[in-house]
């Protein structure tokens, strides 16, 4: 099985943004986790970061007939996007969607979610661990019972 992981802008800066919201694990040791995760599921996996929306639609675009899932965390992009949306939607490949933070909880400008509607699942305030959740989710097709 071969999973696209795909983070948007400023996840590059994880360790480093806010730290209190986001943790202070880096994007290097995220990285290290998903593939540690997905060697041990047999799962192969291609993880991708892009601080800009176009690249991230053509990242989603070239999946088409190579991934069998997609795991996204859109950024701030979550909640303007329609491109993104609509590259999801296009491929029709299962995707989740994952939030490190609860975006539930916070400000009203994040409760929307356009990509959200072309998802299979959304991850929402379980750190970089909803990573990992996702990764067996998509691997096994239900709720993994992920130990955190
Ligand atoms: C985020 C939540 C978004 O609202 C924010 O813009 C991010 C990160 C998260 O992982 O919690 O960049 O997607």
């Amino acid at each position: 099985m071969k999973i696209l992981v795909i983070n948007g802008p400023n996840l590059n800066m994880l360790g480093i943004r806010e730290p209190d919201i986001y943790g202070a694990v880096t994007y290097a040791e995220l990285c290290r986790r998903i593939r540690q995760q997905a060697a041990a599921e047999d799962i192969e996996v291609e993880i991708y970061q892009s601080n800009h929306e176009g690249d991230l639609v053509d990242k989603i675009q070239e999946a088409y007939g190579k991934a069998d899932g997609i795991v996204i965390n859109p950024g701030a992009y979550t909640h303007t996007s329609i491109a993104l949306l609509d590259a999801v939607k296009a491929v029709a490949i299962p995707t989740v969607e994952v939030h490190i933070s609860d975006v539930a909880a916070r400000e009203d400008f994040r409760q929307i979610s356009y990509i959200r509607a072309a998802c299979v699942k959304t991850i929402s305030g379980h750190g970089i661990e909803g990573y990992l959740e996702a990764l067996l989710y998509l691997a096994k097709g239900k709720d993994a019972d992920y130990d955190r």
